[in-house]
């Protein structure tokens, strides 16, 4: 059986990522594909509670305690959910991952990016993606797209000052520049449709060359 493939969906806050793995989705159910849909923090049982602790303005992490949590999570869902699938064949289609801890925790947060990578070498040994799908969008349409999501709710994480989700951007864009053979940068700009046909030429130039 052949193994499944795993892509990650990454970017800032309000760049329509899950807009675009539904659409992904519906493709690959088209194609007959199998997959799941997943994301981060969370995917399990245990990772979702995890995810109230860390999203939650009740609490104020510290960037280290933080990373740790995020890499706890993580660890569970890949040793629970993902590994798992990917071995019975299917495909996963995940809403953040590792590289958001490496921008958000790593480059933003200020621990480093060595720091990031032994967390997740311990916790979920190394594993890496097939595809990264970076979506990039002009930071005032994310911002404007992200409020009326939230509708001035956002999470603790999403609630952080401009400079910080400037920071993000600018390390997701490092990250993927560094490794153009997992990453594919995408336009998040026109309609969703528009995007979705970007991100289907990246899915099939993956699919072409493994
Ligand atoms: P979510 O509601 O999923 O936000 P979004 O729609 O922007 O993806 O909340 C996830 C938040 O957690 C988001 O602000 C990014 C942050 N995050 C990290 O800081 N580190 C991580 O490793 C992950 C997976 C998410």
């Amino acid at each position: 059986m052949a193994r499944g493939r795993f892509i990650t969906f990454e970017g800032g806050e309000g760049v329509g990522k899950s807009t675009q793995i539904a659409l992904l989705a519906k493709a690959l159910e088209a194609r007959g594909i199998e997959h799941v849909v997943t994301r981060e923090p969370g995917g399990t049982k245990g990772a979702e509670a995890l995810r109230a602790l860390l999203l939650s303005p009740e609490h104020d992490w510290g960037d280290r305690a933080e990373a740790l949590l995020f890499a706890a999570a993580r660890s569970d869902h890949v040793e629970k959910l993902i590994r798992p699938a990917i071995g019975a064949g299917t495909w996963v289609l995940c809403d953040r991952f590792l590289d958001s801890s490496r921008a958000y925790q790593g480059g933003a947060g200020g621990l480093g990016d060595a720091d990031i990578l032994e967390l997740h070498r311990i916790g979920s040994e190394g594993m890496l993606p097939d595809l990264t799908i970076l979506l990039e969008l002009d930071p005032k349409e994310a911002a404007s797209r992200a409020d009326a999501r939230d509708a001035g709710a956002a999470d603790r994480i999403g609630a952080k000052t401009t400079d910080y989700h400037a920071d993000v951007r600018a390390c997701f864009r490092a990250l993927a520049d560094a490794d153009p053979d997992r990453f594919a940068i995408v336009g998040a700009d026109g309609s969703a449709q528009d995007v979705h046909a970007r991100v289907l030429a990246a899915v099939d130039a993956m699919a072409a060359q493994s």
